[in-house]
């Protein structure tokens, strides 16, 4: 569809130019700002009433659909495995242990300011869904600042094995670009495809989009950052050499550089100040005991009437029964649960599976703030083993920060071949080091999170491969019956809160649909027999 889509823009491009393509668009609804979650589910308070719900795992998807369930109600009962809410949305602070399913163990000795989200990190602000969460439940979020043209780009055989600034290698490339689509329209290489009118106009454009001489050459641009800055009296601004075309593209460094352009890493990004995790527990204080934690899930069972949930807590065996499900556990989970799912269900359940991201964090002094002007935002490495550096959003201009050195799947990467922990906290450290020759010393306490060894997660998110719309996708968007599937997974929003939440509204939907009509049929039945 979206192929489609494109394409049927492109040619309405090509017949008719640019002002045919952009009528297009808006005739198609594209040009729109819009966010991607549904409204709040309209669920009709006190419909609920007399109705159980069981819902497995207290992660976004399972606090969203109790808490709006409870709001209509419903009788919830959340069963959450740890002895906190949030599942992939953890941060970690001083304190905090973070414990591996193979036993290895880490605990953070950090400052009272310093935490880390090891999990989600940003919420953009197309992200409406998770917004009006924060929003409603008080939640006060701050800019997290994603990109900034102060961080670096990095490729260890260019540039004599020297970061670029950001600045630097988007507007020299940019420069080049608009002299070598300048030359070509006065070449007249361009003559078949712009009008005369178009011609200048590009012409034009091109001046001040690459930032080119009158004879349309690129020299160079304070866009790209400066030898010396301009200053009082004498002190005149220096214009550093461009950097060559040749070398910008030997250093590959396109991802990085055009990374801030999708459309959910744009500006105005936030974050909660205080870590990601004041979400959860903000849900979590509205819920109170609905929530019951230390309970892992061990049996999902279909009864004549609705489910019954066989789970563990402590060392005694318990079960709940209920009018109906919302399964929102991870589908790893799902993997060695013992269930009364469909055939197909079960199918998607084998037949998905799970990246393996990690981040590692490091307390640190701000040095990316005193020495080199970088107050939050992303460096990227693109000559590995560790792939960018993450700077903090929160309290710029204190001492120290929590900075991440390395966040990705690991699985097929080069960091994820590195032989230990060790290796790899070394390799965090010495990318650290060559984007700030000098600091790399300066790290200290860190904390690696690698999201497959973490007990009930055991993965980052879906592995969104060809297969997994046409299949496994249709059997977790579905009901089974009266058990109700929720989680990013369940989301064209893959591996974000915006898609647990979306994908929550939409299960509580298809419930209470249900529900209503099974309603409306039993009064007509009334009605009949009396
Ligand atoms: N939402 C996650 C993040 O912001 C994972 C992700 C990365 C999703 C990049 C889409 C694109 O890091």
């Amino acid at each position: 569809m979206a192929n489609t889509r494109r394409d049927f823009i492109r040619r309405a491009g090509h017949a008719g130019g640019f002002g045919a393509a952009f009528a297009t668009m808006q005739s198609l609804g594209l040009l729109q700002t819009i966010g991607y979650a549904a409204s709040t589910p309209d669920l009709i308070p006190e419909s609920g009433k007399g109705i159980k719900v069981a819902i497995l795992g207290g992660g976004i998807a399972g606090l969203v659909s109790a808490y709006e369930l409870g709001k209509a109600g419903f009788d919830c009962t959340v069963l959450e495995a740890r002895d906190r809410p949030g599942g992939r949305n953890w941060t970690v602070r001083d304190g905090t242990s973070v414990e591996f399913t193979d036993g290895f163990k880490q605990t953070a000795n950090w400052g009272p300011d310093s935490y880390f989200n090891a999990g989600p990190a940003r919420l953009p602000s197309v992200h409406k869904g998770i917004l009006r969460y924060c929003k409603e439940l008080g939640v006060e979020l701050e800019v997290e600042v994603n990109s900034s043209r102060s961080t670096y780009l990095f490729n260890e055989s260019t540039f004599g094995g020297k970061p670029v600034e950001q600045r630097q290698a988007i507007n020299d490339t940019r420069g080049h670009v608009s002299e070598l689509l300048a030359k070509c329209i006065n070449q007249n290489a361009l003559d078949q495809e712009l009008t005369k009118d178009d011609r200048e106009r590009m012409l034009s454009f091109l001046r001040t989009y690459g930032d080119l001489k009158s004879n349309y050459s690129y020299t160079g641009s304070s866009r790209s950052g400066v030898a010396q800055l301009p200053g009082a009296g004498p002190q005149e601004e220096e214009l550093r050499e461009p950097l060559g075309l040749h070398a910008l593209l030997d250093a590959n460094f396109w991802n990085g550089m055009l990374f801030e352009e999708q459309l959910d890493m744009q500006a105005t990004m936030f974050q909660p100040v205080g870590g990601m995790d004041r979400i959860p527990y903000a849900f979590a204080k509205k819920l109170g005991g609905v929530i019951q934690y230390r309970s892992v899930v061990k049996e999902i069972r279909k009864t004549e009437t609705g489910v019954r949930i066989v789970y563990a807590r402590g060392s005694s065996e318990k079960a709940i029964e209920a009018d109906y499900c919302i399964c929102a556990l991870p589908v790893t989970l799902m993997k060695s649960i013992p269930n009364d799912f469909t055939p197909s269900v079960q199918q998607a359940i084998t037949d998905t599976g799970y990246a393996d991201a990690s981040k590692v964090a490091w307390e640190s002094k701000r040095f990316w703030e005193t020495e080199t002007n970088i107050y939050g935002g992303i460096s990227f490495l693109s000559s590995g083993p560790i792939n960018l550096v993450w700077y903090p959003s929160s309290k710029h201009f204190s001492e120290t920060g929590v900075v991440i050195s390395g966040y990705g799947a690991e699985r097929n990467s080069r960091f994820g071949q590195l032989p230990d922990v060790p290796a790899k906290l070394a390799a965090s450290r010495e990318a650290v080091e060559k984007l700030h020759p000098g600091f790399g010393d300066q790290l200290r306490n860190p904390m690696y999170v690698y999201w497959a060894k973490i007990p009930y997660n055991q993965g980052s998110w879906v592995n969104r491969g060809a297969g997994f719309y046409s299949d496994a996708y249709k059997a977790f968007t579905e009901p089974d019956d009266r058990i109700y599937f929720a989680g990013d997974h369940c989301s064209r929003v893959g591996a974000w809160q915006e898609g647990a939440v979306g994908a929550a509204h939409r299960a509580l939907e298809m419930m209470t649909t249900r529900i209503r009509s099974e309603q409306q049929a039993r009064a007509e039945k009334k009605r009949a027999v009396g």
